[in-house]
């Protein structure tokens, strides 16, 4: 099935433009200015930083490498993209615009930075500048105003069709990726060799990623961002966690799988159990539900499952009450997912500001707002064992809820993270990544 993207982006235009608005009459103001931010230099050194676009500009444009450019929209009239593409024989300059975005835009080519200022609205006091202070171009500072910022971050977790599509895109690219890391980790690979051979499916490089690979064989799994890439594989081979994405003009997928390198193994069935589990937390991503309570209820069943494998000697309600679990699954079983890998508003009471707080026991949650359809988020339980949370559990007196030569036979393996992305609609959740799995078996490279 061919998706019409242009036909998609025409209607993504119009509710941007409702929500511009709308956010525009709470702030009070008459343009709303969004400069796609700059490049960023290491200090003392002629060096780049990779350049990351604003969110803000992605969200109207699909165009994620054009630093120094401007989105001017004013109600009722067609909106301006000031489009930077300089005269440089170092680097590639961006190309002439083109795609499904240009007939609904007044397009500008600009040489020069300081080109814009010419084209950008006579009075920038009258401009909501939504962006990064070194944007700032002569009287067009970010200012950033409250109102409008609340309103806009607020909307995005409405993934308009256009938005899902791009997702679904990422999620292809993603798992393509994630088939080829499989394929590399049992073929005996090290990190490095599985991340390359990750990027090398993908098509994209750390740069274009919408975050850095996590790749750990083995005790890395329990490093929760494990980041470092070993240039060796370790001998035995036990386990591989990996959490990776893809991003799709600029729209992010985030996945997470673990695999046994013995499929005869405990950790296998261990592995077995989270999938299970995440499977229907998945399924209960639905409108209406809080997702702090969906985060207490993944805490609750995976100490259950601890309890199955007799990692912990109590039951699982004890284990929750008592924070035992907090050493086993330290992190929140989720966020939102779109421009950014965790997407913004994730605790906003409201598009008017305001902030729902975690519950005490997910200090590291991501999202504590009711679920509605539209929004994407991340379902990523998860069950580690890490030395420094097992210490300070011991030290609390909770030594002897854990069965601790359980744990020395798990801790070998590192850990377990199980991930999908999944679409909250009017009626079931649709789970964005575990069908592209599906019809992606035997594909791998
Ligand atoms: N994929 C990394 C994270 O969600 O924190
Ligand atoms: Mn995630």
């Amino acid at each position: 099935m061919t998706v019409d993207f242009a036909a998609l982006y025409s209607s993504h235009l119009v509710e941007l433009k409702r929500r511009a608005d709308e956010a525009l009459q709470r702030g009070g103001f008459d343009h709303l200015v969004i400069p796609s931010g700059t490049q960023h230099w290491q200090v003392f050194d002629d060096r780049d930083y990779p350049y990351a676009v604003n969110p803000q500009f992605k969200h109207w444009l699909p165009l994620t490498k054009l630093p120094y450019s401007w989105l001017v929209y004013t109600p009722g009239k067609k909106p301006q993209a000031i489009y930077y593409q300089p005269r440089d024989y170092w680097h590639v300059v961006p190309a002439a615009p083109s795609g499904w975005w240009v007939e609904h835009f007044d397009i500008h080519v600009i040489r020069k930075p300081e080109d814009a200022i010419a084209l950008l609205p006579k009075d920038a006091s009258r401009c909501a500048i939504v962006g990064e202070a070194p944007s700032t171009l002569g009287a067009f500072a970010p200012n950033n105003p409250e109102a409008v910022v609340n309103y806009l971050e607020y909307q995005r977790s409405y993934k308009t069709p256009y938005e899902v599509a791009l997702m679904r895109e990422a999620q292809k690219l993603a798992i393509k990726g994630h088939r080829a890391a499989e394929a590399a980790f049992r073929g005996g690979a090290g990190e490095f060799a599985i991340h390359m051979a990750y990027c090398a499916a993908v098509g994209q490089d750390a740069n274009e990623l919408p975050y850095g690979n996590i790749i750990a064989l083995n005790e890395h799994g329990a490093v929760l961002h494990y980041t470092d890439l070993g240039q060796h594989a370790p001998t035995p081979l036990r386990s591989f966690l990996i959490d990776a994405g893809a991003s799709f003009h600029g729209y992010a997928a985030d996945i997470t799988r673990t695999y046994a390198y013995d499929a005869a193994s405990d950790f296998q069935q261990l592995i077995d159990a989270v999938d299970k589990a995440q499977t229907a937390m998945g399924q209960q991503v639905r409108d209406g539900v809080d997702y702090k309570q969906l985060h207490l209820d993944a805490a609750l069943t995976l100490m259950g499952i601890l309890r199955d494998f007799d990692v912990i000697t109590c039951d699982a309600q004890s284990a929750v009450e008592s924070g035992v679990s907090f050493a086993f699954f330290p992190h929140g079983v989720g966020h939102q997912l779109g421009l950014q890998v965790h997407d913004v508003a994730g605790f906003a009471a409201s598009d008017r500001g305001g902030r729902i707080e975690r519950p005490a026991t997910a200090p590291a949650l991501r999202l504590t707002r009711v679920l509605e359809p539209g929004m994407v988020v991340t379902i990523e339980p998860g069950l580690y064992f890490i030395d420094m949370l097992l210490e300070d559990a011991k030290a609390k007196g909770l030594g002897n809820q854990i069965n601790w030569k359980r744990v020395d036979e798990f801790r070998p393996f590192g850990g377990i993270r199980i991930e999908d992305n999944v679409l909250c609609t009017t009626g079931e959740a649709e789970n964005l990544t575990r069908p592209v799995f599906l019809s992606q078996a035997g594909a791998a490279a």
